[in-house]
């Protein structure tokens, strides 16, 4: 089956991302959100991530309004009636995916393929627990989106190989570099890459450096990109937060415990970056 319309579940960081690049490839998308409020500001931020590349000359204005003529916005689950692929990007909670899916399941045809951007959840517990078990699988896209060429697919024991090729296309259409997985949580990327944030978050909290030594250190000294706290900014705490205690609750070891500074944290709001303050402050 070639995956022509694609539908996105949550338009928030992730979700945005993954309609915009799947718009941009010349996918047909359809974006849910729970509220207006909510669609507006995501849909405001692939504008914003657009009109960026206008004003750097890297699209002109009538191809940014062909993409954003790709993408329309609902709040209601029932339009993702005709897709041929929805993808969940909604909050990082096993419960909250479950009524997406089941409600999903009611709404969608039998052939629609359901997949899920969760960094750390059982893939394999949200498909069991839906009628089409062989056509639900993990699609783990990176923030942000748009610049990240990474895509996880992962399998589970009940995964159809057609499905997986089809998702592997689309994947690949959208301009990404597959590497696939079997499901367990943090697949390949969060698995190495979460003990590592947790550990910085660590060392700050226990007076080692401060929170620009952390980072320059890890800049300069290993190469990254970005320093770790700037990186857990990016990514969102409160969604750290999330994906440390399901790690721990599935391998009970103590590198994936979130540190109480990561739980204060949340507690008190500072979610990173999108919230305005996390371990820097930034400008609304
Ligand atoms: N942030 C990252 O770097 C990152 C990377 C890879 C995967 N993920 C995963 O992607 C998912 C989303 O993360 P995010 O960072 O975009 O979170 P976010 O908080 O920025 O966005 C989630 C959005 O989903 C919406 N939402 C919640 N329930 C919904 C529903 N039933 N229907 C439609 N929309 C709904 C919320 O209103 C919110 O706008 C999570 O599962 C997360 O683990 C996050």
């Amino acid at each position: 089956m070639a995956i022509q319309k694609v539908g996105v579940i949550g338009c928030g960081l992730m979700g945005s991302g993954i309609v915009q690049v799947a718009a941009q490839a010349g996918f047909d998308v359809r974006v849910r959100e729970v509220s207006d409020e909510f669609l507006t500001k995501g849909l405001g931020r692939i504008d914003k991530f657009l009109q960026g590349g206008v004003d750097k000359g890297k699209m002109t204005a009538e191809q940014k309004a062909q993409v954003l003529s790709k993408i329309a916005g609902t709040t209601k689950l029932e339009d993702m009636k005709d897709r041929d692929l929805v993808i969940e990007a909604a909050i990082e909670n096993i419960a909250a995916k479950h009524e997406v899916f089941a409600a999903l399941d009611a709404v969608c045809g039998p052939n629609a393929i359901f997949a899920s951007n969760t960094s750390s959840l059982s893939i394999t517990e949200m498909a069991a627990k839906t009628k089409r078990p062989a056509r639900l699988v993990g699609l783990h896209f990176f923030n942000p989106v748009p610049l990240m060429t990474l895509v996880e697919v992962v399998r589970t024991p009940m995964t159809d190989e057609a499905v997986l090729a089809d998702v592997t296309a689309f994947a690949q259409k959208i301009g990404k570099t597959v590497v696939s997985a079997q499901d367990t949580p943090g697949f390949v990327v969060n698995r190495l890459l979460v003990p590592f944030l947790l550990d910085a978050i660590r060392v700050l909290e226990s007076g080692v450096a401060s929170r620009e030594d952390i980072d320059e250190g890890m800049k300069r000294g290993c190469g990254h990109p970005m320093g770790p706290l700037t990186l857990l900014d990016f990514v969102g705490l409160d969604t750290t937060y999330y994906i440390a205690n399901i790690m721990f609750d599935e391998f009970k070891e103590p590198r994936f415990a979130p540190p109480p500074l990561l739980k204060k944290m949340v507690l008190a709001g500072w979610h990173g970056k999108k919230s305005g303050r996390g371990f820097y402050e930034y400008a609304k």
